[in-house]
């Protein structure tokens, strides 16, 4: 990892906000946590299916060349013989003969413990997949192993896709799911987990047009951040060098963002090559090639793999959308969250408490969270409920007063700009919705007026 930028959010603040406010916890923490492992609370679990869903929107509901997948996390062992992961998927070692704690040769430096200057052991190979046993009997035999990717269950999927899809290539599978990795060295939060998500597409291609595709999904990927909200200058492209190359991958690229401390990977795309297939077919006896009827031959496609993290694509979203300024003369923390990411996107507040209000309030309540998360917050001063809303990114938030008994008519309140503009309640879900599609605010609905130039400062 390079160097951590002064300009980004200190992850202490970041992690402080997500707890206080529920967004992550860690696991199991009654009991002092599990290391590298952790809860989404009410607002993380909306975040994170808002990723996973404008992910999902983007390579399959959007294109007609990749279909979904829901493969299990257990899978036969001799996949994992097949892929080289139990080969290969090791880290090096070594333990100190005085604590006994273990770390990464290739992190430690010098030949003393970091935590007590003890001797340490010569680095010995330690696999990263996690094993459980499938069955009643704990033996070598029912040994499996919790997946460590998604891919695998692609691969081993290809020639039943192929079939009853009757796609043709180039065509893609797309997953969303559960991986797991004994991983060493841990921290950074949500960075680098023993349980997480990925997200990943493989994409089936003719030999010949690997390398058009690589191109494409790179670009593809790298777009997709950046239209959710990243700010370009905290993304860019690292390629990976020959001796950094897992062993299945021609070439491969990393976007990497720039995290609180320092450039770090968010999502891989990995040219495959035929790697996969070649060894499934080895190893389960099953053809898996592909008959192109252009060329009238079977061939052994090659596989473009972007690979995304989602809980790595939560921790930059919410890094990039951290910010703190001064609205109406008070500092506040607030989330620009892409409004298709914002767990609660808009939120009902009557003006006070009293009883008139109520019948009104809820009622637009009701009607708006049939299609929005919506979020009802009628304790405590008004500037105290923006101010809450603002730090966990709601987009808008909906005030009700007396004037809105009279006129029918209720307040926009926009997050980032501190706009508002007043529009009639019969309006109110058209109005919201195009702006949660990215119109602008000042654009009024019929019956609407500008209400109140926003402006917050640094
Ligand atoms: N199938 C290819 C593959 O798994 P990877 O680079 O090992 O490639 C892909 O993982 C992505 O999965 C990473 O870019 C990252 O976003 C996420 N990821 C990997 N290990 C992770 C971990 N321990 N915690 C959180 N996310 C992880």
């Amino acid at each position: 990892m390079a160097e951590p930028s002064a300009a980004m959010v200190d992850m202490a603040k970041l992690v402080s906000l997500c707890q206080r406010r529920g967004f992550i916890f860690p696991s199991s923490e009654i009991y002092g946590g599990l290391s590298s492992c952790w809860d989404y609370g009410p607002l993380g679990v909306e975040l994170k299916q808002n990723v996973k869903r404008a992910w999902w929107r983007a390579v399959v509901q959007e294109r007609d060349d990749i279909v979904g997948l829901d493969a299990s996390i257990l899978m036969h062992p001799r996949t994992w013989e097949a892929s080289g992961h139990l080969e290969g998927f090791t880290d090096p070692l070594v333990e100190c003969k005085s604590c006994h704690l273990r770390w990464r040769a290739d992190e430690v430096k010098g030949d003393k413990c970091p935590s007590c200057g003890g001797e340490l052991t010569e680095p010995q190979l330690f696999n990263l997949m996690f094993k459980t046993f499938i069955g009643p009997v704990e033996e070598q035999a029912s040994i499996v192993y919790l997946r460590p990717e998604t891919a695998q269950g692609m691969f081993v999927n290809f020639e039943n896709v192929v079939n009853t899809t009757r796609k043709r290539l180039p065509f893609g599978m797309a997953q969303i799911g559960k991986a797991f990795r004994n991983e060493i060295t841990t921290g950074n939060f949500i960075f680098r987990c023993r349980e997480f998500e990925q997200m990943e597409i493989e994409f089936f291609v003719k030999p010949d047009s690997a390398k058009q595709w690589f191109d494409h999904w790179v670009e593809e990927r790298s777009n997709w951040y950046k239209k959710l909200g990243i700010k370009k200058e905290n993304l860019r492209l690292r390629e990976h060098s020959k001796e950094e190359l897992a062993h299945y991958a021609k070439e491969c690229y990393d976007i990497d963002y720039l995290f609180p401390m320092g450039w770090a990977e968010l999502e891989g795309i990995a040219n495959r090559g035929d790697f996969d297939l070649v060894q499934h077919a080895k190893f389960s006896g099953k053809s898996l090639s592909y008959y192109d009827e252009e060329a009238k031959e079977h061939i052994t496609p090659y596989i473009i793999e972007p690979s995304a993290g989602v809980d790595r694509s939560c921790l930059a979203f919410l890094c990039d959308a951290y910010d703190e300024d001064v609205a109406d003369g008070e500092a506040r923390v607030l989330l620009h969250l892409h409004p298709d990411l914002a767990p609660i996107k808009v939120a009902i507040l009557p003006l006070s408490r009293k009883e008139t209000l109520a019948p009104l309030s809820k009622e637009i309540y009701a009607d708006l969270r049939r299609s929005f998360m919506t979020q009802y917050d009628d304790a405590q001063s008004i500037g105290r409920r923006y101010r809450r809303q603002d730090e966990i990114g709601t987009p808008f938030c909906v005030t009700v007063d007396f004037q809105s008994l009279e006129d029918n008519q209720v307040t926009i309140r926009e997050r980032d700009s501190l706009r508002q503009i007043r529009v009639p309640i019969a309006e109110l879900k058209k109005t919201l919705q195009a702006k949660l599609e990215g119109e602008d605010l000042f654009v009024l609905p019929p019956g609407g007026k500008i209400w109140k130039e926003g402006k917050a400062s640094k």
